[in-house]
């Protein structure tokens, strides 16, 4: 039983997954026939947001308020938190603690969400530690492709960009290891490649995987191009962001080369790596990713609420 959830790593198997993929079908299924049940009413969850965002806070939230449950939120604690003052994460969490009954936080510092974790009575829900990891946002991108593609298993799928701050990139690929059949490509430059952390443990586990700097050449043969943001916000300077921040970008001319199966995701918020004229074809699934992520959350937040 998963009591915080702190990383992707969580998950040991792809039937606990599947289970959570079911349940997220079910959620969006009663949400259009109008027939929510509310399990959490008389709960209260916490969003205490340390970093910027729009669809995670807002979904998370939109989840809680669907399930029920009422919500007490800080899109910027950073600045109006008490932590401004100079309080600890820790004691803002077990303040925290005292008025609600599970707490999703985003924070700039990698492990920040561990730390909450370890102080914490209520689940912490990682919604972004830093160049750390994002794992609900890793669960609604696989789900997104078996929505999507109708499996999961055999799928070659290309992440492309900043593979090295890119959280969401790092969540995902934690939950290849569950997920063997599938073969990843991974894109970026050599300044922007995966952790070796993570690339270690891929080998150590036996997940297939290839390294490119170039995307060109695999395009006729994936079934899924994840785009990602290069991570503005960590690099050390401006001059070495500049060096790399366009150096990937989908377009018209590109998507004839694209597999006509094949899907185009993307986290969000893009900049340049996808233009907006892409927007159009049936295979740029990034929007209907993002409202995935609503029902996902929703059953993420019935699991470990209680
Ligand atoms: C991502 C994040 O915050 O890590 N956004 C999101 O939650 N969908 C990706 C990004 O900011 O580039």
């Amino acid at each position: 039983m998963i009591k915080h959830l702190v990383s992707s790593g969580q998950f040991k198997d792809s039937r606990m997954l599947e289970e959570i993929f079911q349940r997220t079908d079910e959620w969006e299924r009663w949400d259009q026939a109008g027939t929510l049940p509310k399990p959490l009413q008389d709960k209260v969850i916490a969003c205490l947001f340390f970093e910027p965002s729009t669809r995670t806070r807002f979904s998370f939230e939109t989840a809680a308020l669907k399930l029920g449950a009422k919500v007490i939120s800080s899109e910027n604690a950073g600045q109006f938190g008490s932590s401004s003052k100079g309080e600890t994460l820790e004691d803002t969490i077990r303040v925290v603690n005292g008025y609600a009954d599970a707490i999703v936080m985003r924070h700039y510092i990698q492990g920040a969400a561990r730390r909450a974790a370890r102080v914490s009575e209520v689940p912490i829900i990682n919604a972004g530690d830093g160049a750390g990891e994002h794992p609900t946002q890793a669960l609604l991108d696989f789900y997104t492709m078996r929505k999507e593609l109708g499996k999961i298993e055999g799928l070659r799928i290309a992440l492309v960009g900043d593979l090295l701050y890119g959280r969401t990139v790092h969540s995902l690929l934690n939950l290849a290891m569950l997920y063997k059949s599938c073969q990843f490509f991974l894109i970026s430059p050599p300044r922007l490649a995966v952790p070796q952390k993570i690339r270690a443990e891929m080998q150590a586990r036996g997940v297939k995987f290839r390294e490119l700097q170039d995307f060109g050449e695999i395009l006729g043969k994936i079934d899924v191009l994840y785009m990602t943001r290069v991570q503005k916000e960590r690099f050390a300077s401006e001059n070495d962001y500049n060096q790399v921040k366009d150096v990937y970008q989908v377009d018209k001319a590109l998507l004839r080369k694209l597999n006509k199966q094949a899907i185009i995701m993307h986290p969000l918020p893009r900049i340049t790596e996808i233009a907006p004229e892409v927007d159009h074809d049936k295979r740029a699934a990034y929007f209907r990713q993002a409202k995935n992520g609503l029902y996902l959350r929703m059953a993420i937040l019935e699991m470990l609420v209680r």
